[in-house]
């Protein structure tokens, strides 16, 4: 795998069909299932490995991400990948930049409020990549519900001849959503944290059985956390899967979402719900068989 630290060097080894993986790395199965969407999808693949200032609301946050170079490089190289475009922060902001990427109305609920610039961050970074990195498809995972919406409305908004792709969660074994932020949760706080799947889980078969209102959704979620009380819930919500609103009933592609606070780490987990032969189908994620490359030594 070739590792580039500027646009040039990346852009010089990318031929035919380019698909991007955008990461903030300290990779695990979640990045990977992208790589391999990417890699059989694409002529070459380039992760972008950057942690991104910008779309840090909290300094402690951007402090303690964990990083690791080198391992990143190793499960990239393991996964196919041509190029990994790792640049330093003084690269990717030369100067403090005086233009930044705003999407309105999607960011108005949801993560937008709990983490004021976020989404800015994200969108000026992703579009700062699509730009100099130039790819014909880039994939995201549906993890990240709000932030796949942005990106798709941001791209469209701003013309980028991309195909936004967005692929499923994966989970670990016991179901929690795999989160480079796992690695801060202890065995109580990880405990506490598998509520979050097992509410979305039981919310996810009420929807496939007819359920259609919100209230009837967000129940067995909220309900599963408030068995946790070292959890602090932040939001259970039902959003349109295109306007990122919430909605009242489900008569269109939506998303289950929450956001919760298990100690200093904040989680978030989701389920769609896609529509198919006049019902909803969820899309649960996948989960793995073993322990996740993010419990590895070294
Ligand atoms: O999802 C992430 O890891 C980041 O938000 C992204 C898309 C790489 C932008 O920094």
């Amino acid at each position: 795998v070739k590792h580039a630290a500027t646009f040039a060097a990346a852009r010089a080894d990318l031929r035919g069909v380019v698909g991007l993986v955008p990461t903030m790395g300290f990779l695990h199965e979640g990045h990977l299932s992208l790589l391999d969407a990417a890699r059989s999808a694409c002529d070459t693949v380039v992760m972008s490995l950057f942690v991104n200032p910008l779309q840090f609301d909290r300094d402690d946050d951007l402090r303690r991400y964990p990083r690791d170079l080198e391992r990143d490089l190793g499960l990239a190289e393991g996964a196919g990948v041509d190029v990994v475009f790792a640049p330093a922060v003084e690269t990717m902001y030369p100067a403090q930049p005086l233009t930044r990427v705003t999407v309105a109305t999607l960011t108005d609920h949801f993560e937008g409020p709990h983490r004021p610039g976020h989404f800015d961050g994200v969108a000026t970074v992703v579009a700062k990549l699509f730009a100099g990195l130039r790819p014909d498809r880039a994939f995201f995972g549906r993890k990240d519900a709000q932030q796949l919406a942005v990106v798709r409305r941001m791209a469209a908004d701003l013309s980028f001849p991309i195909d936004v792709v967005g692929a499923p969660i994966v989970r670990e074994p016991d179901g929690l959503a795999l989160s480079s932020r796992n690695v801060f949760l202890d065995p109580e706080q990880r405990t506490a944290a598998l509520a979050l799947n097992r509410g979305l889980a039981a919310a996810a078969d009420a929807a496939e059985q007819g359920a259609r209102q919100a209230a009837d959704l967000v129940e067995p979620v909220t309900t599963e956390l408030a068995a946790f009380p070292l959890l602090e819930p932040e939001y259970v919500a039902l959003a349109s899967q295109d306007t990122v609103e919430p909605i009242e009933t489900l008569d269109r592609p939506a998303f289950l979402a929450v956001a919760a606070w298990a100690g200093p780490t904040r989680l978030i987990d989701n389920v769609h719900l896609d529509a198919a032969g006049g019902g909803f189908v969820a899309d649960r994620g996948v989960r793995l068989d073993h322990p996740s490359v993010l419990y590895q030594e070294g």
